[in-house]
């Protein structure tokens, strides 16, 4: 059985959340697994299932062919890995857009079956009348506008985006009807920073960087970018806080050159043996 947020009061809820706003900076990172999560738990205000999964645990190019069933089943590791943090996972692409009912039926099934907070979708004006009609029938959700991943065959890219006065106005109008539509928090994506920085002022629901500016209400980073675990690129945004590529791939090493020297295992390490 999935824990949720009923089970366990101390939990952040996406209310807390809302109600950051404007003040400490919120921290979100994301989690795909319940180890990470449990490690993250006690530093974080909300742990982000995202379906940058497909790219870091799969090994996909890009985002589009994560599936529902994936993300449910790291969502529910990540609740269970977890106490505090609250816990918002992302609904994959073709599993919302389709239509409002559509979105319902995803987000209902992705929430009943990991026990997290809220969800996730990409998309700003165009997706307003789906987000009041999931925040009308109970579902929190997190908007995500600017730079977005699953719109990745529209953009040809992942540059920043606004750096035309018509593509600025355009993530501004988005962030707006995102809020108006009632989400509890938006992620703005790879934008150019004046933009983050004015949209902050500008909405009431709190903004949480990515690439964006030190002026959102939170930031959020993939965990493996920070911690230089994947390393197919980092993009300018990312400040790396680690190296556990480089600490992973030397353990591995001495292991390998442990058990091909026979110095791995000792009898210290079998059953039966006396310990002297
Ligand atoms: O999928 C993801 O991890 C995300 C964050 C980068 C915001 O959407």
């Amino acid at each position: 059985m999935s824990t949720t947020l009923s089970d366990n009061p101390k939990r952040l809820a996406t209310s807390d959340i809302l109600s950051r706003k404007g003040k400490t900076p919120i921290v979100c990172i994301t989690a795909y697994a319940a180890p990470m999560a449990g490690l993250m738990d006690d530093h974080v205000d909300l742990l982000l299932v995202g379906d940058s999964l497909g790219m870091v645990m799969y090994g996909f190019a890009d985002t589009l062919s994560v599936t529902v069933d994936m993300m449910i089943n790291h969502g529910a590791a990540v609740v269970r890995g977890s106490q505090k943090a609250c816990v918002v996972v992302d609904l994959p692409f073709g599993s919302y857009q389709g239509s409002k009912e559509a979105a319902f039926d995803t987000a209902a099934r992705v929430m009943a079956a990991t026990g997290c907070a809220g969800v996730k979708l990409e998309g700003g004006a165009v997706m307003a009348g789906t987000i009041a009609f999931l925040v009308s029938r109970g579902i929190p959700v997190m908007a995500h506008v600017g730079m977005t991943p699953q719109s990745v065959n529209v953009y040809g890219g992942y540059r920043a985006r606004g750096r035309t006065k018509s593509g600025a106005d355009e993530i501004t109008t988005d962030a707006k009807a995102v809020a108006d539509a009632g989400a509890f928090a938006v992620v703005i994506e790879s934008t150019i920073e004046p933009i983050a920085r004015a949209i902050t002022e500008q909405i009431t629901i709190p903004t949480i960087g990515i690439g964006a500016s030190p002026a959102c209400d939170g930031q959020v980073l993939v965990a493996e970018d920070m911690l230089g675990i994947f390393q197919e690129f980092t993009p300018r945004f990312v400040e790396r806080y680690a190296d556990v590529g480089e600490e992973i791939s030397a353990a591995v090493r001495q292991y390998a050159e442990d058990v091909r020297t026979r110095a791995f295992p000792t009898l210290e390490h079998c059953y039966g043996v006396d310990k002297k």
